[in-house]
């Protein structure tokens, strides 16, 4: 049967706005995840200790990381793709970090800058350190069902590459439709290849929409027991390194499916569509998430 609870993982502030054009003042990231810890969400992702040359809008980590408030019982990941940013996030007062590799070799060399192997040497050098430190490590695999380069990704990769993650210590494994090119068809296929290498209660999805297929990709992959969802506020994001990269899922819209199906996430969807509301206004955009476009409409 479906999973009683479902855990959100809240990627707006740093998915979501990575690759926003203008440069988001500090002090309304700040404020977006201030707000959004306080609707209930047990994960926030703040922001990545990655170089402000490949996305500058992440530029202001260390400030963002220093100037949030914590509430207890909310996880509070940053993204650290080496040592190097693995130490400035500690700096900053980070307690969670994740690493962020993929199934794909292009997409690794163009996001990160080098081979799958070789990320594979730096994301053990993070992990660790980070076990020493008692700091826990999730871990990003992209291009799950699909590259923006190379077209298919076999399932088989992708399960290779999650094994490394967990492997070396990451205690969850996001697998990422980077591009959204994914159906509940390859979906399935692709998470029946990885549940054959890590525990179910180690999976999470992260989904991008660009074809519209993010909520019926994670229903497929929640009826395979898979109890933790990756999504940002207003469908806010994409990735500066995979073009055509839409926004992930709404949180709002992922909320209102799970409500429906009387899972329990323990978020209150009209605090969530509230910081909502307020990133969008500060972005001067509109919403991308339906639930509140149709909420706010009536
Ligand atoms: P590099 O140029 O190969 O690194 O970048 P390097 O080790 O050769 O160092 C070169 C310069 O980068 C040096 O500075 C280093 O100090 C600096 P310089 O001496 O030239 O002034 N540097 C760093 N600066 C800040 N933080 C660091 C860091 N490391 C080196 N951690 C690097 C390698 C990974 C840093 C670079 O390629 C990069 O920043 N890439 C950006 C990756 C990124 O943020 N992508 C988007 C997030 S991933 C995503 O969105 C997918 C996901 O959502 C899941 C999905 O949807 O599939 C997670
Ligand atoms: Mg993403």
């Amino acid at each position: 049967g479906l999973p009683e609870y479902i855990k959100i993982v809240e990627v707006g502030p740093r998915d979501g706005l990575q690759n926003e054009k203008v440069i988001v003042p500090t002090d309304i990231k700040i404020e977006l995840i201030n707000r959004l810890s306080k609707t209930g969400l047990p994960v926030v992702e703040v922001t990545s200790f990655v170089s402000s040359k490949w996305v500058p809008q992440m530029a202001d980590h260390k400030e963002v990381m220093r100037g949030i408030e914590r509430h207890p019982g909310v996880q509070y990941p940053v993204l650290t793709p080496n040592l190097q940013g693995f130490h400035s996030a500690i700096a900053a007062g980070a307690t969670e970090v994740s690493v962020f590799g993929a199934a794909s070799e292009s997409f690794s060399k163009m996001n990160i800058n080098c081979s799958i192997e070789e990320s594979i040497e730096k994301f053990e050098e993070v992990a660790k350190s980070a076990r020493n430190m008692n700091i826990p490590v999730r871990g990003y695999v992209s291009c799950a069902l699909g590259c923006p380069y190379e077209g298919n990704i076999t399932p088989a990769k992708v399960a290779e590459v999650s094994k490394h993650l967990y492997s070396m210590g990451c205690y969850e494994i996001s697998l990422g439709d980077t591009i959204g090119v994914g159906t509940p068809g390859s979906m399935k296929k692709m998470l029946e290849a990885v549940m054959k290498e890590i525990p179910l209660s180690a999976l999470a999805v992260h989904c991008h929409d660009t074809y519209g297929q993010a909520l019926a990709n994670i229903l497929t992959a929640i009826q395979m027991g898979v109890s933790v969802v990756d999504s940002s506020v207003s469908g806010l994001g994409g990735c500066p390194y995979a073009k055509g990269a839409t926004g992930n899922v709404a949180t709002e819209d992922v909320i209102y499916m799970l409500n429906g199906l009387g899972i329990n996430t323990g978020v209150n969807l009209y605090g969530v569509m509230e910081a909502g509301n307020f990133i969008c206004t500060a972005l001067n955009k509109k919403t991308n998430s339906k639930v509140a476009q149709a909420s706010f409409n009536t």
